[in-house]
């Protein structure tokens, strides 16, 4: 059985990096595979959020996930509070992981910051409950960015110091799906960063909500550098901002890095951003009106998500049990 897993947190708008990185491939798995899509609330509150806002980013980022194209009937979408087994299964892993695996975690570095002491212990643990999320239904794949290629490797640890240490073989070796050109979708005002939601400026990145305008806007300002686009990926990589949008650019268009720069190579950027403007508004432009139409009916999105927990729910439970007769708690 080939059972995809993937979630996104419900901190705010979805960008560029989130849709290209894997959204987009959520989309694109859903012939090949049964897949279950999370809005990751608990990952979430591993930072403060407000409340209000927390289930009405749960509701947009649920209708992001619908307007790109994810079919709530054949597959499951749902928030992860609805499902209390991903919880319980993270407090199993909690004594599964070891603190030395945890400390390795670049994200939690980047995260935490200079104030390590003050950060919450969930966002210590967090990289357990994913392993939970996706272990939970004994997923195969998981679809994802770059920068959660490290979580994985973890969770794959989880899975197999479980297996070892109880004599089983319950969890399968996930195998993590980074694909398309745009795997790490940069901020475009420094070519340092990875866009992000939590960047404070909003010209770093590009949200499924922008219209037209706000796109080619941001686009025509982004950061670059003087010299026309190079002929080879070699000279590309050498330069961070131009690298970043002729990665985005063969992303949206479907193609290389290296068709993309046999069509502009020596052409200023005066002349690509434009036409990135236009292939950025074509392509995310239809998304950006359908989540508007779905947002101003959270009826509907809420029963999906109800509906989405109950079935998950049922795929969950006799795992959990699974779990909880093999380490030795006492139950029924
Ligand atoms: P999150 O919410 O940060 O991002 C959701 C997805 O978008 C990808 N992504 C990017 N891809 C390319 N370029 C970028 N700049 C960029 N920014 C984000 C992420 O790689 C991710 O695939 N911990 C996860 C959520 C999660 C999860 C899971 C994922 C919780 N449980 C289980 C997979 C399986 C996160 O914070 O993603």
């Amino acid at each position: 059985m080939k059972r995809i897993f993937s979630g996104v947190q419900p901190t705010g708008n979805l960008h560029l990096g989130n849709y290209l990185g894997a959204i987009r491939n959520w989309v694109r798995l859903q012939d090949e595979f049964e897949c279950i899509y999370c809005m990751v609330d608990l990952h979430a509150i591993t930072v403060w959020q407000d409340p209000a806002q927390l289930r009405a980013n749960t509701r947009e980022v649920t209708a992001g996930l619908l307007a790109a194209g994810i079919d709530p009937a054949r597959h499951i979408v749902f928030n992860q509070s609805r499902v209390p087994q991903h919880a319980e299964l993270a407090w199993v892993f909690n004594c599964v992981a070891r603190l030395g695996w945890l400390n390795r975690m670049t994200q939690f570095k980047e995260k935490a910051g200079k104030h390590r002491e003050n950060a919450s212990a969930g966002l210590y643990v967090y990289p357990n409950l994913m392993a939970a999320d996706i272990l939970v239904y004994k997923a195969t794949h998981v679809p994802v960015g770059e920068d959660q290629k490290q979580h994985l490797e973890l969770a794959r640890d989880i899975a197999q110091k479980f297996n070892h240490d109880y004599g089983v073989e319950l969890f399968p070796i996930i195998e993590p799906l980074i694909m398309g050109a745009a795997t790490r979708v940069m901020s475009l005002r420094d070519g340092a960063r990875k866009m992000s939601k939590s960047e404070p400026s909003d010209m770093s990145r590009i949200n499924l909500t922008d219209d037209a305008d706000q796109i080619a806007q941001k686009i025509r300002k982004a950061k670059t550098d003087p010299e026309p686009l190079p002929e080879s990926l070699e000279e590309l990589a050498a330069r961070r901002e131009a690298a970043n949008l002729v990665g985005i650019y063969a992303a949206l268009a479907d193609e290389s890095a290296e068709t993309v720069l046999a069509r502009f190579a020596g052409q200023p950027f005066s002349v690509f951003k434009p036409a990135l403007a236009e292939l950025a508004v074509e392509t995310l432009g239809p998304i950006g009106a359908e989540m508007r139409r779905l947002t101003a009916d959270p009826g509907h999105i809420d029963a999906v998500l109800r509906d989405g927990a109950a079935r998950a729910s049922a795929l969950a439970a006799p795992i959990l049990a699974e779990v909880y007769d093999i380490v030795g708690l006492l139950r029924g």
